[in-house]
């Protein structure tokens, strides 16, 4: 087949919902209310409808589908999984050049990847392949992508999620959304009864806010004006409105949050050692503000969070670190953490952490993370019903291995025998509601002496053979035994019998 023959107008296909990279930067609040987008390479333009109804001005051009519209400036441009589906190398960066010019504030650049790749049947063509349907298809690796972007466009892109990268306009722009991914952790608030207080707790509530996320009071323009004014109206000033807030809340707490501020800021700034570190002058003004307030000089946080990163590449510090952690479960070659608990985390191995996000970006789904303290990898695992299966078994996850600088998915969603959860307590936080329901199954498993092999338990089957050999089946988050629990085995196959029923009306 010559290159003329291929069916790129064959790749575009029909979407029911925004498409995965739109949604991201939805998610990643990058597509402010308001804001205009230009879909470069729009396919059938579902992307478009999609926007429009949500209220953006959005406008696209394909070649293969929209023609003739207009290519024009956006703050927002989005180039979904165009560059794939280009078999020339040349072309495929005049595309990435082309929808960048248009970029006032940030390009989502995203394409397949090598291991969207596994079973797809095709020829070889230059450095893609030709799929049966007669379309080009260019797989690539994360890290390979992000230094195609670089190198093209000059620019260092930011990993968004696998296959999806941003790249910023304005440096400020680039640093915010960065410094946005640390985790963040706060302890609750506790509030002591006051009239004053409780007759203006709402009008005060932006302050609190401010205060409990920076750990310093907010300055002149960093209230959004409404509110501010809300403030000195009831209050007289924005100093007596702190001045209360102070008289209410425990100084240990705010102590707290300080040192947990300086941590994310600190683990921000290691990472952004990654690339090139920014300048002072190119923070935005509230992240600059935070971190003179809190470390006196950005050179005094450089050089603080420089050692953690150097802490992070040693794996002596690494083991010693995961071993001491008050958080997550420990095993002998790694340490779990539920997502909701990475912000406790020591900062240490935060960072580590955050080494493989910059490579993958948030891997959608995966609410468990596993720190291995063997070799530096991380894996992100997604275990779909950890709330509401005592025993969850995991369905996909993506390892990123941060010698080789590679990121691999795979999926045991047809696995009969995936790997599966027990005392699902350890993996949350301290704090976390869920805890006392899964500790109060953990004792009874214990008990009943479902732990007595922990070698045969770790896979479903396993599991499942232990239940039958012990007599008892787990229903919700509560064990049964002998007559209960072929009781509820019945009960139970009747409502996925049920269930099976509903699903095939
Ligand atoms: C896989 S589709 C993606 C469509 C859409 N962005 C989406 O995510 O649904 C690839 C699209 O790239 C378009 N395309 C091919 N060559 C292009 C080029 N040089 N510049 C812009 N778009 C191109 C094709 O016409 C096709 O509609």
């Amino acid at each position: 087949m010559t290159t003329a023959a291929v069916a790129r107008h064959r790749t575009a296909m029909s979407r029911s919902s925004l498409s995965r990279p739109l949604a991201t930067a939805a998610a990643d609040q990058l597509l402010a209310p308001g804001s205009s987008v230009f879909d470069y390479g729009c396919g059938r333009g579902d992307d478009l409808r999609h926007l429009q109804a949500l209220g953006y001005a959005a406008d696209g051009w394909d070649p293969a589908h929209r023609p003739h519209a207009e290519r024009q400036p956006a703050d927002v441009v989005n180039l979904g999984y165009v560059v794939n589906a280009i078999e020339h190398p040349g072309e495929r960066e005049q595309a990435l050049r082309g929808a960048w010019d248009l970029a006032r504030q940030v390009l989502v650049v995203s394409a397949r990847l090598t291991w969207d790749a596994r079973n797809l049947a095709g020829r070889p063509l230059g450095d893609g392949l030709i799929t049966r349907t007669g379309t080009f298809q260019k797989f690539y690796e994360q890290a390979e992508l992000a230094a195609w972007i670089e190198q093209s466009l000059g620019v260092q892109p930011h990993a968004a999620a696998p296959g999806i990268f941003y790249v910023f306009r304005d440096p400020a722009l680039a640093q915010q959304f960065l410094a946005s991914r640390v985790y963040r952790y706060r302890p609750r608030i506790k509030i002591d009864p006051h009239d004053l207080y409780e007759t203006h707790r709402d009008r005060l509530a932006p302050l609190l806010d401010f205060l409990n996320e920076h750990a310093r009071p907010p300055r002149s323009g960093e209230l959004p004006p409404g509110q501010q004014q809300a403030i000195q109206e009831a209050m007289g000033s924005i100093g007596r409105g702190l001045q209360l807030i102070r008289q209410v809340t425990d100084q240990a707490h705010w102590e707290n949050v300080t040192a947990q501020r300086r941590a994310e800021l600190l683990i921000y700034i290691a990472l952004s050692r990654f690339g090139r570190r920014p300048r002072f002058s190119q923070l935005g003004t509230t992240l600059a503000t935070d971190i003179r307030t809190l470390f006196g000089t950005y050179q005094s946080a450089c050089e603080q969070a420089d050692r953690l990163l150097v802490a992070c590449g040693d794996p002596a510090m690494i083991m010693v670190t995961a071993r001491s952690s008050k958080i997550g479960k420990q095993t002998p070659s790694a340490l779990y953490v539920h997502r909701t608990a990475l912000g406790e985390l020591p900062p240490v191995l935060q960072v580590y952490e955050g080494c493989a996000r910059v490579l993958t970006g948030t891997v959608e789904g995966a609410n468990m993370i596993k720190l291995s303290v063997t070799q530096p990898q991380i894996s992100y695992l997604h275990y779909p019903r950890f709330d509401r299966d005592a025993h969850p078994t995991l369905a996909a996850a993506v390892t990123v291995n941060l010698r080789k600088l590679t990121a691999d998915w795979r999926d045991y969603s047809q696995s009969d025998n995936p790997p599966l959860l027990h005392r699902k307590e350890e993996f949350l936080s301290s704090h976390d509601p869920r805890r006392a329901l899964y500790e109060r199954l953990t004792r009874a498993e214990y008990r009943a002496g479902l732990y007595e092999h922990p070698e045969r338990i770790g896979t479903l089957k396993g599991w499942q053979e232990t239940l039958s050999a012990v007599g008892v089946t787990i229903s919700g988050h509560r064990i049964m035994r002998g007559a209960s629990a072929t009781k509820a085995k019945v009960a139970s196959s009747g409502q996925v019998g049920a269930r099976a029923a509903a699903d095939a009306r």
